[in-house]
């Protein structure tokens, strides 16, 4: 049984650039049977990326990419569709994603942010959160189109700022949320599946 659950598994790509958490994190969770997606491919734009060693690690194939290439979202395209990919995750990719490629995955693509979208898109989310005195910050997964975090939101989780709360505390703060709402999303998106 656990097989033939496992075979119909949504297949899927993980876009990083960079410590990849998120993608272990997401690695982790696709083991359980019950887990809607499967890591079929990593793309990666850092060849420096330390999130390329849970690739390894999990035994799962990796890309490479260099974004200052022209067309080199052919090559992506080409791997995508070779490995039958059907969702594409964004974890703490720093590139924008080509107008092809958004395109050919319409509705298919998804990204966690670090802070309450609308508010914050963008880098630098702690700092300005701190500059700003804001009261709550939190995660994002939403859908990616063709503006920067501006897609349909799909899963939102918040904590209250504390006043000795700095960047460093922030980020762990957002991350260890992150590491729910990103499954939570993926759970979400294919429930009727
Ligand atoms: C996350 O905080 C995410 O919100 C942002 O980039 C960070 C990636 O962290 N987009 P990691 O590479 O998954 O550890």
């Amino acid at each position: 049984l656990v097989w033939v659950i496992a075979m119909v598994k949504i297949k899927t790509c993980v876009f990083i650039s960079g410590q990849g958490t998120n993608l272990k994190n997401l690695i982790l969770k696709s083991r359980d049977c019950s887990f809607p997606v499967k890591i079929n491919l990593v793309i990666s734009d850092n060849k420096s990326a330390k999130g390329l060693n849970y690739a390894q690690k999990y035994k799962i194939p990796f890309l490479l990419i260099n974004t200052k290439k022209k067309n080199y979202e052919n090559k992506v395209l080409n791997h995508l569709k070779k490995n039958k990919i059907y969702l594409i995750c964004l974890a703490g990719y720093m590139k924008i994603i080509p107008k092809r490629i958004i395109n050919n995955f319409k509705g298919k693509i998804i990204n966690i942010h670090p802070s309450l979208l609308p508010k914050f898109k963008g880098l630098n989310t702690f700092s300005r959160m701190l500059k700003n005195k804001e009261i709550k910050a939190g995660c994002t997964v939403h859908f990616v189109d063709e503006k920067l975090d501006s897609g349909n939101v799909i899963v939102k989780k918040m904590f209250y700022i504390n006043n000795s709360d700095d960047e460093k505390i922030l980020k762990k703060k957002t991350q260890k949320l992150e590491y729910k709402a990103y499954p939570e999303a993926i759970i979400k998106i294919f429930k009727n599946y």
